[in-house]
């Protein structure tokens, strides 16, 4: 890097951390770009060009929810490693979610993950196995992340809401609004390089925003600081693979941003 970008790039995050908007230089240029995998190739909408060229998307929303205090009393703020939320997430009777539940599902994968992964909620298989993204959208979410040479187990996987929906339903404001501490506190704890939302409900929740999925993607956004990219969940794209393009090209920045 050269001095004056390492200058420039010094002086944006001192912006930052002062509450300054987000600012992205722009980043080199590799001359070729990898098409995407088989399972991944799904229709024959133009490639996003941001990405075929390498240059990281605009900025996007920053949120920064309340961070736990020393003084707190919040068992959650206080939960100090991921098992501790594992457990208080396992007691939890927060929300009316907990009434149908089968199993908790915290999340799993390495306390030092640098890519964290947040879906929307347990499904029926990961109600039943008390583990995320097991069933058909979990199978997608294994085959994607193999495709930025990312094997699932170095990835930590977790949802928004921890107890399953009935039927499958998206989860309700209130339910969300119960449940997040626990997110935002794994977060906190695992401090990974990059997220990835995947789907509307997780990029909202994260992102404190109602703003629709389409508007969300194609930017980089941050969470307490922590790129954050947004992108179709992986269930949407079982039901529509027009989406499988665009959300290649969304993976990829996430690769990208994790190369940084
Ligand atoms: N869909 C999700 O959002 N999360 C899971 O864990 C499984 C399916
Ligand atoms: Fe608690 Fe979250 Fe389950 Fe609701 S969904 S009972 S807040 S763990």
């Amino acid at each position: 890097m050269s001095d004056a970008r390492a200058l420039a790039r010094a002086y944006l995050e001192q912006q930052r951390l002062m509450g300054g908007d987000a600012v992205v230089l722009p980043g080199e240029h590799p001359t070729s770009s990898p098409p995407p995998p088989p399972h991944l190739n799904g229709d024959a909408r133009a490639p996003n060009p941001a990405v075929t060229a390498f240059e990281p998307p605009p900025p996007g929303l920053s949120f920064d929810p309340p961070a736990g205090d020393l003084f707190s009393t919040d068992p959650i703020q206080q939960a100090a490693d991921l098992l501790a939320i594992d457990r208080l997430v396992a007691d939890c009777t927060k929300c009316r979610l907990c009434e149908s539940r089968t199993h908790t599902v915290p999340g799993e994968g390495p306390a030092d993950a640098r890519l964290v992964v947040v879906g929307e909620g347990p499904g029926r298989t990961e109600d039943a196995t008390g583990r995320p993204f097991v069933g058909q959208a979990g199978e997608l979410l294994t085959k994607i992340l193999a495709a930025i040479e990312l094997p699932r187990e170095q990835v930590f996987i977790c949802n928004v809401v921890k107890c399953r929906p009935p039927e499958n339903r998206a989860p309700q404001y209130d339910e969300i609004a119960a449940c997040t501490p626990y997110l935002f506190r794994q977060l906190e704890l695992l401090a990974p390089k990059v997220i990835l939302a995947m789907g509307g409900t997780a990029a909202q929740a994260l992102l404190d925003t109602k703003q629709a999925l389409g508007a969300l993607r194609n930017k980089l956004h941050r969470f307490r600081g922590i790129p954050l990219i947004v992108t179709y969940h992986p269930a949407a794209l079982l039901r529509n693979p027009n989406w499988k393009r665009p959300t290649w090209d969304d993976v990829r920045i996430a690769r990208r941003l994790l190369d940084r």
